[in-house]
């Protein structure tokens, strides 16, 4: 069997966390490759919102195994707290969720860290999410960073002692201090709580599942453009957020790797620093922002919004893959007459073209549009692929013809009831 992957073909907070938990039902196990905290995936079913950050959002469905991958860098305290959440709603994680040994720890002094280097970075900063996830993949790298199955070494407190010195002297070298004793005694009582769980090596139990004939769905975090090789650097996250992140953060083999869903809204958001090249910063993006609800799942600030961005969706599809596409949130655009799509960027020498230049900065590149007609019909209210307007329709085949990839899930309302499958259309 396979591992499909679905993945954010954007700036993230695309609807990953609505259609994981839609495709749930038809897999044995959803697993989260990378990021952590600063993700914030949104489930809206019978009438509540829940938002996970670092718990698969396979999670309601208490057959399926989730399982946190060794790529993932994992925050002992924002955890606990996540599992308190779900617990006071009724769904016992405990008995479905497994943990990576070999995943990352976030340490509270990871995220001072963050801090005090967006700080110093002023008006350059990258508008992280200050979760500590740069420090942590950076200890990772540097090959001295903690990992779960540490906790349960005797010697796991002198370890932490270690690390926390250098991080105090990092620290300092910026002209701060480093104060977290009340954020070291959630995280030690944290930890505490995370050697009753279950620990694995996960990559066994992913491959054994595999054998035996189970269906995996890997759930992407962040998007292809906050990816740290081919995302906008430097304003992007610190791991790999493409279909190669899944194989080194879950321990799978490229041959395994099945479908690949790639998912994108209707148009297009960012959060936090960096070029977006059909950013809208007029009364436009605002009617988006308002109607899409567009304001940060993690950390509650807006979000910048613009226009659906063919040459980024390209790229992102070429380096991932992507065999199937879920288009999110058309039901946010109802009140435009038109619609545009940024088809080609104009550089500085006249040339159109639909490849990534190296740098998306404004004055490297102009976006050039085709306008479509608007559908002007609330597709909240819709049912079935039949009932869409034509001039959704329109935009829906328009898009599949630019990009060859069909679209087989078109959303259109954050419930998990408002998503409508779509026979696969060649394009
Ligand atoms: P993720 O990080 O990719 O899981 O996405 P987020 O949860 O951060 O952001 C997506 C937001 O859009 C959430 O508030 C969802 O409830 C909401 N959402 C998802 N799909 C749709 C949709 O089709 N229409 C509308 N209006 N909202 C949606
Ligand atoms: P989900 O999984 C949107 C952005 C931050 C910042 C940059 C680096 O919900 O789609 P970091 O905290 O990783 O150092 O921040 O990446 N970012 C996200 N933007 N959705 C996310 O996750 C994000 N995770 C990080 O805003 O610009
Ligand atoms: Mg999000």
């Amino acid at each position: 069997m396979a591992v499909d992957i679905l993945l954010g073909l954007q700036w993230g907070d695309e609807g990953k966390g609505k259609i994981v938990d839609v495709l749930a039902p038809t897999y044995d196990i959803v697993a989260r490759f990378q990021g952590g905290p600063n993700a914030g995936h949104t489930l809206e079913f019978e009438g509540t919102k829940h938002v996970l950050h670092q718990i698969p959002s396979g999670i309601f469905h208490s057959h399926i195994q989730n399982i946190i991958g060794n790529g993932v860098v994992l925050d002992p305290i924002v955890f606990q707290v996540e599992m308190k959440k779900l617990q006071d709603r009724g769904v016992d994680a405990a008995q479905n969720l497994f943990i990576s040994k070999k995943a990352a720890l976030i340490l509270p002094s990871h995220k001072v860290l963050d801090r005090v280097s967006e700080e110093a970075m002023g008006s350059g900063k990258i508008g992280s999410t200050l979760k500590g996830i740069g420090p942590t993949y950076q200890d990772k790298i540097g090959r001295v960073g903690l990992r779960v199955g540490d906790i349960l070494a005797a010697d796991f407190k002198e370890r932490y002692n270690k690390l926390v010195e250098r991080h105090r002297k990092t620290i300092e070298y910026y002209g701060q201090k480093l104060e977290i004793e009340e954020q070291e005694q959630h995280f030690f009582a944290a930890v505490d709580y995370l050697r009753t769980l279950k620990l694995a090596d996960t990559e066994y139990l992913i491959n054994d599942a595999l054998n035996s004939g189970k269906r995996i769905l890997a759930e992407g975090a962040q998007g292809s453009l906050l990816d740290v090789d081919f995302g906008t650097y430097p304003f992007v996250t610190s791991s790999t957020t493409m279909v190669a992140g899944a194989c080194t953060g879950l321990g799978v083999a490229p041959k395994y790797i099945g479908e690949v869903y790639g998912i994108f809204k209707a148009y297009c958001t960012r959060v936090g620093s960096g070029p977006f090249p059909t950013e809208l910063l007029n009364e436009e993006g605002e009617a988006i922002r308002q109607a899409g609800r567009e304001f940060g799942s993690t950390t509650g600030r807006p979000r910048r919004c613009g226009w659906v961005d063919l040459p980024t969706l390209k790229y992102s599809i070429m380096l991932n893959g992507v065999t199937q596409l879920n288009m999110m949130k058309a039901d946010v655009l109802t009140d435009f007459d038109t619609i545009k799509v940024c088809t080609h960027y104009k550089l500085p020498n006249g040339e159109l073209t639909d490849r990534l230049p190296h740098s998306l900065e404004a004055d490297e590149l102009e976006p050039v549009y085709e306008e479509l007609p608007g559908w002007r019909v609330d597709l909240n209210k819709i049912d079935s692929v039949d009932e869409l307007p034509d001039a959704f329709r329109n935009y829906l085949t328009y898009i599949e013809s630019h990009l060859h990839v069909p679209i087989t899930i078109v959303s259109v309302g954050p419930d998990r009831k408002s998503t409508l499958k779509r026979e696969a259309v060649k394009a």
